[in-house]
Formats: structure tokens, sequence, C-alpha cells
């Protein structure tokens, strides 16, 4: 990558705090189901939709439920978790997370986000960071979630900047594997051993600054 073309974050757990919050919405509905439920198996959810995710639990804890009662469930847990971000404010703005954006906006850099998350526009809207953003990919009209390139490609598409210009920052494992099946640059933001596949490990967001990105990417 001669230039950095564009950035494209994920939200839940790279701009604010909700992946905690998708985790305590999640573990309450699996106990509920009875399906034992930590971080460790959280971690495989992080970035995967809706629907995947309680697939995923459901597959987990060996319970088959038909199409009506699974979407009672997701939308139970989608309930559970609208109450938690109806609080969102801008101080829920993880700490570094504005100073990076601002320095994009100076650097005249396009950014877009790329979030699984079907209440991405609201908790953006909550976070008053839509100025900083040029396009969100709406996940509603994406056909394959992540770790499909399929949400990162079109984000580059939405900016017109070529894939391999582009890098994308995420937190989870299907996030990483998304960025990097669309030929770019990733940035993963958590443990080395969920970060894995990520070209740039970095554990707190304050670390992101052109510079270092710039130093990383070579
Ligand atoms: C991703 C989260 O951003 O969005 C996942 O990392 C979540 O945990 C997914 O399941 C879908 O979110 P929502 O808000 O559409 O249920
Ligand atoms: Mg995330």
């Amino acid at each position: 990558m001669r230039e950095i073309g564009a950035i494209i974050f994920d939200l839940d757990g790279v701009i604010t705090d909700t992946a905690e919050y998708h985790y305590l919405a999640w573990k309450q509905l699996a106990e509920e189901l009875g399906v034992h439920f930590d971080r460790a198996f959280n971690e495989r959810l992080k970035g995967v939709s809706r629907m995947d995710s309680l697939h995923m639990i459901l597959n987990h804890g060996g319970i088959v439920l038909s199409e009506h009662e699974m979407n009672e469930l997701a939308h139970k847990k989608n309930e559970h978790y609208k109450t938690f971000i109806q609080q969102i404010t801008p101080d829920d703005l993880l700490p570094g997370i504005v100073p990076f954006l601002n320095e994009i906006k100076a650097a005249e850099i396009p950014t877009a986000l790329a979030s699984a998350s079907k209440n991405a526009r609201p908790v953006i809207r909550q976070l008053k960071i839509e100025s900083y953003l040029d396009t969100i990919v709406d996940a509603a009209t994406v056909k394959n979630g992540k770790p499909d390139p399929e949400i990162f490609l079109k984000a580059a598409n939405q900016l017109a900047v070529n894939p391999e210009e582009c890098v994308g920052v995420e937190d989870a494992e299907a996030g990483v594997e998304s960025i990097k099946a669309a030929g770019m640059y990733a940035v993963g933001l958590g443990s080395k051993k969920a970060m894995a596949k990520a070209d740039w490990i970095i554990d707190h967001p304050s670390q992101l600054t052109l510079k270092a990105l710039r130093g990383h990417i070579g």
C-alpha cells in the first residue's frame, strides 16, 4: 500500500463498547435456555449476525427449535440489547477514537462503517459521529455476513477506493477474516490469540494514530 486510501471501521467493540452489551444480552438469553455461555464462547459470536449468533448458541446447547421460535428469541435478545443502547452518549466513545477520527479527517482520508449490526445507525447517531463517516454499509443490505468479505468490499465500493488501499479496524475474529478476505490491511483490537490473523494487533484504540498505522504498514 503506497498511501492509505480509506479506513473502514467496525462499530461494536471498536468505536464504543457495545460488544459488552451484545455479550450480556446473549448471556442472559443463553442462561434462560440452560446453555452454558462464557466469554471464550462469546469471542466466536463477535462480528456475527444476530441470527447466525443464535444458531451458534442453539447448536452449542444441542437445542433444535422452529423458525418461529428462533425469530422470537432473536427478537427477545434484541429488545434486551436495545435497553442497553438507549443510554449511549458521546461519552461512550472509546478513548482515542475521536482524536483518530479528527486526524483522519484532517488528512482527508475517506472513512466508512462496516458493522454487522442492524442497530448501527441509532448507535452512531447517539454517539454523534455521523459527520466523521463518509459512508455506512447497511447490514440489512449485505447478503453474506462476516467472515465473508462482502461488507468490507461494499464499503470500499461505496467510497470508490480499491480494496488493496483500504485499512479495516476490527475486534472480532470473523471481522479480521472478512478484512483479509477482502484483500485489505487488518488492524485487530484485542488479544494476540483472537487477533492472530490481523496485520497489526493493538490492545487499545488509543494506539491508533496515522503515524503508528503508517509505521506498521511500512
Ligand atoms: C456485530 C456484533 O457488530 O453485530 C455482534 O459484533 C452482533 O455481536 C451483530 O450479533 C448483529 O447485531 P444486531 O444489533 O443486528 O443484533
Ligand atoms: Mg466488533
